[in-house]
């Protein structure tokens, strides 16, 4: 399908933001801030790249609302002032290069390392309950009822400072792939008996409060949540996920019917890989959450291709989110409208330091270097020959013309080429992502 048509390429408002087109770029970790947990100069050139497409919408990496809410190192915080100066010159930039940002709002509970909370501030290992659950080994210590109300507390700060400070265009709050949103969700973590656990009334209580506190903070408009009911990852998938989150999203209709978006994961993967296949799949389905949202924004994530997403987003009006995509190409925006071939993501660099795997994935060679390239005559002279010469000769030079210009513009497209087959073969990559570079650049 071409680009003028599908809705994927077409304009969209979510909040207070109008896009260019629906194709998002999904919460990727990379764990490439300092030790601080601040965001500097290569973390503001990987986004600089990933917001070139004009009205683009961006969604940041999880993002630690507090010390307490931590866990891992090198992930970026909210919480201190030199960590929202980082994350202030991303959204500027973002912001110049016409494309809108949300910071995605993250605690890791159970999740986290007990042992980096321990070390950065003597924080406590805490989770929704006390069971050990895959792949972690050691039972948490169920969070008491006023950590919870301090973490509600921690989610409106952790939004005012992205909205009002940093000047985000709105907040996501992590609901999803077990982190502690979600393990107060199912019932494989929390196994509470008090008011925020047992029924499910009752663990949807605490992911409520914290979107409250959010929504109070900096409005419903500038607010958001991502779900992801069907994944395994971290242990996570209760028998049947649906009633739970038929609930949550039923309050939140009722409680926060403008809200931005809701973002679900699709069944089909897990965390950050695709699913293995399991019983049942078939029946597997976001389609409840689109039937309670009714016509309200959803962004869809899970192993779109180009040819996916535009169905998707033909078929359910959902916007788009691409997540291994985006990692591996910097111009997904453009690649996916011009249908031009993609670089595949290399999963050994995802979370490893520096420049490599992450600001390095090359752009498409753009269309325009080659527009570009002077022609032998210029226009009107061109045409002031055809003007005063018989209609065979004005063809006959028009074609010889157009033969020069397009042998010039070959050689042009080739000397181009030939710097970009250099500059990639002599670039810090992979063999593989050098193969897939260099068949990228032929195609
Ligand atoms: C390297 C990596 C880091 C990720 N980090 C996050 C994250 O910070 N927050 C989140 O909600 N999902 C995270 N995800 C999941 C993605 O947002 C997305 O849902 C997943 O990759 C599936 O989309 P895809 O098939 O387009 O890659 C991560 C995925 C990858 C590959």
């Amino acid at each position: 399908m071409s680009a003028s048509t599908s809705a994927l390429f077409q304009p969209i408002t979510v909040g207070d933001v109008t896009l260019q087109h629906r194709i998002v770029m999904a919460p990727l970790t990379r764990f490439r801030a300092s030790d601080e947990h601040v965001m500097g100069e290569l973390n503001h050139e990987y986004y600089e790249q990933r917001a070139s497409a004009p009205g683009t919408l961006i969604i940041t990496e999880a993002t630690f609302i507090a010390a307490e809410a931590g866990g891992y190192k090198n992930a970026p915080g909210i919480w201190t002032e030199e960590q929202i100066a980082g994350w202030k010159k991303i959204v500027d930039t973002a912001h110049a290069k016409g494309s809108s940002i949300y910071l995605q709002l993250w605690a890791l509970g159970a999740a986290g390392k007990k042992e980096v909370l321990a070390e950065e501030g003597g924080h406590p290992y805490t989770g929704a309950g006390d069971k050990v659950f895959e792949p972690f080994t050691e039972p948490p210590r169920p969070m008491t009822v006023e950590e919870i109300h301090q973490f509600t507390e921690f989610y409106a700060t952790a939004s005012r400072n992205a909205v009002e400070k940093a000047g985000f265009d709105g907040v996501e709050v992590h609901m999803a792939n077990g982190y502690l949103l979600d393990q107060f969700l199912q019932t494989n973590t929390n196994n509470r008996t008090d008011a925020y656990g047992g029924s499910v009334e009752n663990r949807i209580r605490f992911p409520l409060a914290a979107l409250d506190a959010v929504v109070a903070a900096v409005g419903v408009k500038r607010a958001a949540l991502r779900i992801s009911p069907w994944s395994e990852f971290q242990g996570m998938r209760m028998d049947d996920p649906i009633p739970t989150f038929s609930a949550l999203v039923q309050r939140v209709r009722e409680t926060h019917p403008d809200l931005s978006y809701i973002h679900v994961i699709e069944p089909r993967v897990d965390g950050n890989d695709v699913r293995e296949h399991v019983e049942g799949e078939a029946d597997e389905s976001n389609d409840f959450v689109r039937a309670i949202w009714g016509d309200r924004r959803i962004i869809s994530a899970g192993g779109f291709s180009r040819a996916s997403g535009i169905e998707a987003a033909g078929k359910t009006g959902d916007l788009i989110a691409y997540g291994r995509s985006f990692i591996a190409n910097p111009d997904l925006v453009r690649r996916l409208k011009e249908d031009l071939p993609l670089n595949v993501a290399e999963r050994a660099t995802y979370y490893t330091p520096g420049p490599v795997g992450y600001t390095d994935y090359p752009f498409a060679p753009a269309a325009a270097t080659f527009e570009t390239v002077p022609e032998d005559e210029p226009a009107s002279h061109a045409s002031s020959i055809s003007e005063h010469t018989a209609v065979s000769e004005d063809h006959s030079m028009k074609a010889k013309t157009r033969s020069q210009s397009q042998r010039r513009r070959r050689s042009a497209m080739k000397s181009v080429l030939d710097v970009v087959v250099s500059l990639i073969r002599e670039a810090p990559f992979s063999p593989a992502r050098k193969t897939h570079a260099l068949q990228a650049v032929k195609a």
